[in-house]
């Protein structure tokens, strides 16, 4: 199914009763369409090329794909393909983690299984809802009671969760409370996360926004356009260090040095204790074509060090490494 994106999107990701799961397929954006899909290789095939995107999207899709294997597969056959799914990104956390919390439910039989991963979705849109609040509360108390003007890197929206957002879901706060002036959005080399998704959300919303080059993010930092960053995350290390979208952490650098605050938005399942710290953080490397037809260095994601995060936003607490 393909139309424009205009007004309210539909869910990210949901299950569909007929027994598939249904993605909005984020290649295809800014049109829009959706996708079904009904095997876990497809699902599979479906994050690797970034179809579904987006640390607790990923982890919804993780769960759901365990709920799809249990339908038709058990004993070797059944673990091999829950440890395809987990291992299909390896950057964010909540991949494995969706995975192994439905995994946790097979003895129960598959409609256990996709009860729980029903239930991480629905954990994921409460999640969203009560990050995007503390969120907001927190840059109003950092940066005071006027329209703010936000920066924001990759996407980390309704688009990257099943519904709302993290950075976005604080952006989505703010505007519903009349609070936010504009907010400039990092192209997001080199799959456009910000030009094709972030800013289609913005749009849907009709908050005021620029996309800008990831070149510029910084320096717009340093003309003093902005009054805060606000980016998602895929891992987060037990000392706070952050793995974001390659370009977040020139970002955090700008901010530091402008004295600006630099807060990160994520659901507690992105917290990941048993990674001590970002050096430990295995950073996705793409394939080089996705940059140019020669030879490139291509990693998805960096790190940015816990000293340059003002705060994270989790739906529990505001932890300021
Ligand atoms: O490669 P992507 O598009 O999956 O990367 C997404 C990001 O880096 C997001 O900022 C992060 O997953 C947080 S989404 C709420």
């Amino acid at each position: 199914m393909r139309h424009r994106v205009t007004g309210v999107l539909p869910r990210t990701i949901d299950w569909d009763p007929g027994g598939h799961v249904v993605l909005v397929d984020q290649t295809a954006l800014p049109a829009l369409r959706t996708t079904a899909v009904a095997d876990v290789d497809a699902l599979v095939d479906a994050i690797r090329r970034l179809v579904v995107r987006g640390a607790p999207a990923l982890g919804v899709a993780g769960a759901l794909g365990v709920a799809l294997a249990a339908r038709t597969l058990d004993g070797p056959a059944l673990d091999a393909a829950c440890d395809r799914l987990a291992a299909a990104r390896p950057t964010a956390v909540n991949l494995a983690v969706g995975v192994a919390r439905a995994r946790a439910a097979l003895p129960g039989g598959p409609d256990a299984v996709l009860a729980a991963a029903l239930a991480l979705r629905d954990e994921d849109i409460a999640a969203c809802h009560a990050i995007g609040d503390r969120g907001a509360d927190l840059l109003t108390a950092l940066c005071g009671e006027r329209p703010l003007r936000l920066h924001t890197h990759c996407n980390a929206g309704a688009l990257a969760c099943v519904e709302w957002g993290t950075a976005l879901g604080v952006v989505r706060s703010l505007h519903a409370r009349g609070r936010v002036a504009h907010v400039v959005a990092d192209e997001t080399r080199p799959l456009l996360q910000g030009s094709r998704i972030t800013a289609v959300e913005l749009a849907a919303i009709g908050v005021a926004h620029h996309v800008v080059v990831d070149g510029a993010g910084a320096s717009v930092i340093a003309r003093g356009l902005v009054d805060a960053v606000v980016v998602g995350a895929d891992r987060i290390a037990a000392d706070g260090d952050v793995a974001n979208k390659i370009g977040t952490y020139p970002l955090a650098l700008a901010a530091a040095r402008a004295g600006i605050p630099f807060v990160v938005a994520a659901p507690e399942s992105t917290v990941d204790p048993a990674t001590p710290d970002g050096a430990h953080i295995e950073i996705e490397e793409r394939a080089a074509d996705e940059v140019c037809d020669g030879p490139a260095w291509n990693p998805a994601f960096d790190v940015t060090p816990h000293d340059l995060v003002t705060a994270i936003v989790t739906e529990r607490r505001v932890w300021r490494p």
